[in-house]
């Protein structure tokens, strides 16, 4: 389907859901031992010297102040079967009992970077570098550290959560 200048939004928006990525939270502590998190698929990696991602945060997302005066995120790279995380931290509300009802645990091994344990790699991070642009701020993280485990991606494409499959 070709569709015809000018494009609209929501076309401009449904025309890149084809390219299918990963699903990652990015997670800033909000006050102490308090988290805030956003679910995030803009993450991608930058340069490796320096070991650089970035994110692309909405001037209206409640994370961006966060980021913005703490400088340090973590972001948690979401497992296949976790859609349920994923939908819960692309809400706003946030509350330690829905956080106990889908099982949600921080790993807060790095002082003052929550990291959501059980997933499939967690990156503490600093921000180096913020650019606005748009209706969006690039931010610019330098990883710190990389902790993997076992197990297979979440992925979205065109909208709906997807897994992987295997060519047998
Ligand atoms: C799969 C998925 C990916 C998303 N990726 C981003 C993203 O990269 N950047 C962004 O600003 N919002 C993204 N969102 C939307 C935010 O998660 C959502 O607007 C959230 O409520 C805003 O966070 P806040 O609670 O900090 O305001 C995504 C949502 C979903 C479901």
């Amino acid at each position: 389907m070709i569709t015809t200048p000018p494009l609209t939004t929501l076309q401009f928006r449904k025309a890149l859901g084809h390219f299918s990525t990963g699903v990652t939270v990015v997670t800033v502590e909000r006050a102490p031992g308090l988290v805030h998190g956003m679910t995030a698929n803009s993450f991608t990696s930058v340069s490796l010297e320096p070991m650089l991602i970035l994110v692309c945060v909405d001037q209206r997302a409640k994370l961006l102040p966060l980021l913005e005066k703490k400088r340090r995120f973590g972001v948690s790279v979401l497992k296949q079967g976790q859609e349920a995380i994923s939908e819960y931290f692309a809400k706003g509300d946030q509350s330690a009992e829905a956080e106990e009802r889908l099982s949600i645990r921080y790993d807060w091994k790095h002082a003052g970077v929550p990291l959501l344990e059980d997933t499939l790699l967690r990156l503490p991070c600093s921000v180096v570098a913020s650019y606005i642009t748009g209706d969006h701020t690039i931010f610019v993280g330098e990883v710190e550290s990389a902790e993997i485990s076992e197990g297979e991606p979440l992925l979205f494409y065109r909208g709906e959560y997807r897994k992987i499959a295997h060519q047998s």
